[in-house]
């Protein structure tokens, strides 16, 4: 019998993956060892920690709890600024395509850290973080804000020459999915990563009768496999109002090759785990390769272009 050969790279507007599957900026990519850790693993790309200009230590401890089917964190973006993650990826032989995520805490530093990224050759693309929920000095997210995002995105591609990616928050009205398509239509976007924890969520343990994190009196953002309904909602609308080229990073909820499965059926050309990393390790790139792979045998599809955004509807 000859078996049929599966392919599950992807490529994100020409960048060119070489399995489908990465990490989601802030779990387990902040330091040398995280980093170096995934450039020698199976994943098909690398995102660093969201960075700000300066290096921060970031929240209170305990920022992070998880339970069976969620995490909660207030992690207030601990990193080691960029100067360290632009050195790292100029040092290192870098393997596949690396995307350094962003996230000043104004405007004004995003404009500067985008035009730093410029500088170096080495950084495959940028994710621009518009949707971290756990900043304690900033009250807006710009991924809520439909008049100033417009504005901000604008100046950007004034001086940016790199592909840049946004991510983005979740949205619960149709309505906010397409104003903010309809705005990101406007610019040569390269991909837009969603979605970003759920903002403002709150978990209990009954037992004490207590919150399990300190910062924001327990208030955090949530990601797992609970939030996993909104990350496929978001990524097939933004699929259905997007430009075609503008490709879409599925994040929300992985934990098997059938999650990513189900991101890419509903228009995902690639995806990024963040929860399940943190619960697994580095094996978890390798055993959701293997179980995407079954899966797509078992469905007799050969690639991901197969089924990818041919999501069906109920007549
Ligand atoms: C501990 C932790 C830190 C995170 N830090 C960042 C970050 O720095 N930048 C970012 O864009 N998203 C950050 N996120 C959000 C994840 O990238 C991801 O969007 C979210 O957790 C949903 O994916 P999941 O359900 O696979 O966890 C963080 C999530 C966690 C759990």
């Amino acid at each position: 019998m000859i078996m049929k050969k599966i392919d599950i790279s992807a490529s994100i507007n020409g960048i060119k993956l070489p399995l489908c599957i990465m990490n989601a900026s802030g779990v387990l990519c902040s330091t040398d060892q995280d980093l170096s850790n995934l450039l020698n693993s199976s994943s098909g790309g690398i995102v660093t920690k969201s960075c700000t200009y300066k290096p921060r230590e970031g929240n209170i401890l305990p920022r992070y709890f998880e339970w069976n089917i969620g995490s909660i964190n207030s992690m207030g973006l601990p990193n080691l600024g960029i100067d360290f993650y632009i050195n790292f990826i100029e040092k290192k032989k870098i393997n596949k395509p690396i995307f350094l995520s962003i996230s000043g805490l104004s405007i004004e530093e995003n404009y500067s850290l985008v035009q730093k990224a410029n500088q170096y050759s080495k950084i495959t693309a940028i994710e621009l973080n518009l949707s971290c929920p756990n900043i304690l000095e900033k009250e807006k997210m710009l991924g809520y804000d439909f008049y100033g995002i417009s504005n901000f995105i604008e100046n950007i591609f004034k001086f940016n020459k790199k592909p840049l990616g946004i991510k983005l928050p979740p949205y619960f009205h149709e309505a906010h999915i397409k104003n903010i398509a309809l705005i990101l239509n406007q610019f040569p976007i390269f991909f837009v990563t969603c979605i970003n924890s759920l903002p403002n969520g709150l978990f209990i343990d009954i037992n004490k009768e207590s919150v399990v994190i300190r910062p924001k009196k327990g208030f955090g953002g949530i990601g797992g496999s609970i939030i996993k309904p909104f990350a496929l909602a978001n990524i097939h609308k933004f699929y259905t109002y997007l430009r075609k080229d503008i490709a879409i990073i599925g994040c929300g909820g992985i934990s098997s090759g059938k999650d990513i499965f189900e991101h890419i059926l509903c228009g995902a050309s690639a995806v990024q785990i963040g929860t399940q990393f943190m619960k697994e390790g580095i094996s978890v790139f390798e055993r959701l390769k293997k179980e995407l792979i079954f899966l797509l045998k078992k469905k007799n599809y050969s690639s991901l272009n197969s089924f990818k955004g041919k999501l069906k509807y109920l007549q």
